[in-house]
């Protein structure tokens, strides 16, 4: 089976390439934009997603929303992490997080996912916190400020390591089951 991936990030692509390899399916990058409405949670930008990609004709695709909840912003950045990453980036969170003792946040991911006219949603989370400063090359977005342990982040560790931790890897596994569970995979 081939699944398109949607979206303008290979970050993501390569994420879900290495947590189901092996399992038969192939991913295809394809960019195509969509609207991301303003709503107040990934599942309604997701299905909103899926609705538009599915009448444009679209099938066999999966999309991908996530995002980084600071509880001590109240769940900000949130479903506006996109955003606050392309204008003050991890910077400006370290600047909002600047003294603040509790660090601690959630990552989530929400996977839309349309095959053969069946359509699986799921969700993922990853509790952490948000480091005192950037560690680490890998990984893409906020991966250097956000750690699992409060040790390392997750642009310090092997893909494979994330994935079998992160908030991505746990939504791929509840795809991976409901897919199983479809006569899919
Ligand atoms: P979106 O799902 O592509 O809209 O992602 C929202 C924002 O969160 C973007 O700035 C991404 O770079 C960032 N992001 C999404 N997933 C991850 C991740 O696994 N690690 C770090 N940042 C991420």
């Amino acid at each position: 089976m081939i699944l398109k991936v949607v979206t303008s990030n290979p970050g993501k692509v390569e994420e879900f390439a290495e947590a189901f390899s092996g399992m038969g399916i192939d991913f295809e990058h394809i960019r195509i934009p969509y609207d991301e409405p303003q709503v107040s949670s990934l599942e309604e930008v997701v299905e909103a997603g899926i609705k538009e990609l599915r009448n444009k004709g679209l099938s066999d695709f999966l999309i991908d929303d996530s995002g980084m909840f600071v509880d001590h912003l109240k769940g900000f950045p949130g479903v506006y992490s996109s955003y606050v990453q392309k204008t003050v980036g991890n910077d400006g969170v370290l600047r909002l997080m600047d003294g603040v003792p509790d660090r601690s946040a959630q990552f989530k991911c929400c996977i839309g996912c349309c095959v053969k006219g069946e359509t699986v949603i799921v969700t993922g989370v990853c509790p952490g916190s948000i480091l005192h400063e950037p560690r680490g090359e890998g990984g893409f977005g906020y991966d250097p400020i956000f750690s699992p342990d409060g040790e390392r982040s997750f642009a310090e560790m092997p893909l494979s390591e994330k994935n079998g931790i992160s908030h991505r890897g746990r939504a791929i596994g509840l795809l991976r089951k409901e897919l199983g569970e479809r006569g899919f995979i």
